[in-house]
């Protein structure tokens, strides 16, 4: 049996005729840039992280720097965030001008640990960083509790996350309510995927909406006026429309991806020899990756190549060990458990339609790989 790692075909076939045909209708009227399809997308996506404002943008790296610039972040500053991300993450912070802190992460949950954050916490410290890993979301009550206690700002990266929930107060609520504002990436591959690139960054803050959408088009509210420099970052109608499209469709896909992380928590937790996420009561994730730990990972993931299994690995090397950011100092050991979770990660087939039975097969050929090594 072959089970590729991703494929957009099937949830590409179920919208093809809509989208063609909205595409079509954008050409006709020439509307490519932003316009009615952006702003109806922007209003849909508030409405759907239940926060009062989206700004929509040209991708999630884009989205996350803005983030950081919308709340003052500048040269000076320090960044709370983890080093087990994907690099746009430190990146963003990066350009800034502010310094990314590294704090460790969980053993278990492999997203933030809240208790390591008040140790990096410095008079320079003005916020919190964490990222919605693989689509489940951090522990935010514990990071806010923090941010309150030291007046900083929190930022969630919520790339890989979008329509993941949190439990508190009796409730399950979006995760982009607990932080002050948020960035998506609409990435193909993301849960929410556009055919390009795209992003958006939600908040409930008038003040941080007012200034994304003004730095998005050239610091400008009105044509060729223009407050602050700013940059193009605006996003394209076209894929507005495609994830207005999408979108509708991103709740029963987000419950098909639960649903086949729940046959991978069934076949494969017995298994000794691999660690699985640990998700906690409290929420909801998205699984935008199956991740799971194992020791050589470079030989289990060529025994499954060979079986026809495809698999990725999200991230090979954690970013304080990048040599894009030597020059923050940071040496092997730094975060033991950020390094041994990034050495052992290896990323299973997800997607909405992928079927029991090779789920099934999946876990067989594990079995078979433990039972020969
Ligand atoms: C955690 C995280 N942050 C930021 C980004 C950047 O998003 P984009 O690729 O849309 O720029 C990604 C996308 O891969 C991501 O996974």
């Amino acid at each position: 049996m072959q089970v590729p790692f991703f494929t957009l075909k099937f949830q590409h076939e179920q919208i093809k005729s809509e989208v063609f045909r909205k595409i079509e209708e954008l050409y006709d009227r020439t509307e490519f840039v932003y316009g009615k399809t952006g702003k109806e997308f922007e209003e849909n996506f508030a409405l759907f992280n239940e926060m009062a404002f989206a700004c929509a943008i040209d991708n999630g790296t884009t989205g996350v720097e803005l983030c950081l610039r919308a709340a003052g972040i500048k040269q000076g500053d320090e960044v709370i965030t983890v080093s087990n991300t994907f690099i746009a993450t430190v990146a963003a912070i990066h350009f800034t001008g502010a310094k990314p802190v590294f704090v460790e992460a969980d053993a278990n949950t492999w997203n933030m640990d809240p208790a390591k954050i008040e140790e990096k916490i410095i008079p320079a410290t003005k916020a919190i960083l964490p990222v919605h890993l693989y689509g489940q979301p951090a522990n935010m009550i514990e990071i806010n509790k923090i941010a309150e206690k030291y007046n900083l700002i929190v930022i969630g990266d919520s790339a890989q996350s979008v329509g993941s929930k949190i439990f508190y107060n009796e409730e399950w609520k979006s995760t982009s309510r607990f932080a002050d504002i948020s960035s998506f990436s609409f990435y193909p591959g993301k849960n929410l995927g556009a055919c390009g690139e795209a992003g958006m960054i939600v908040t409930n803050n008038s003040n941080y909406a007012k200034f994304i959408n003004m730095f998005r088009d050239h610091g400008s509210e009105e044509k060729y006026i223009h407050d602050f420099p700013g940059k193009n970052n605006r996003i394209d109608a076209f894929q507005s429309a495609i994830l207005n499209i999408k979108l509708k469709h991103l709740d029963l896909w987000n419950a098909q991806r639960r649903q086949v992380a729940k046959w991978y928590f069934d076949e494969l937790g017995s298994i000794e020899e691999i660690q699985l996420p640990a998700v906690p009561d409290n929420v909801l994730p998205v699984h935008h990756l199956f991740v799971i730990l194992v020791k050589n990972r470079e030989d289990f993931q060529k025994y499954l190549a060979e079986k026809g299994v495809g698999t990725a690995l999200h991230y090979k090397l954690p970013i304080h060990l990048q040599k894009a950011f030597h020059h923050l100092n940071y040496k092997k050991g730094d975060l033991p458990i950020t390094e041994s979770i990034v050495e052992r990660n290896i990323s299973l087939p997800m997607f909405p339609e992928l079927t029991c039975e090779q789920v099934k097969y999946i876990a067989k050929t594990i079995k078979e790989y433990f039972c020969k090594n």
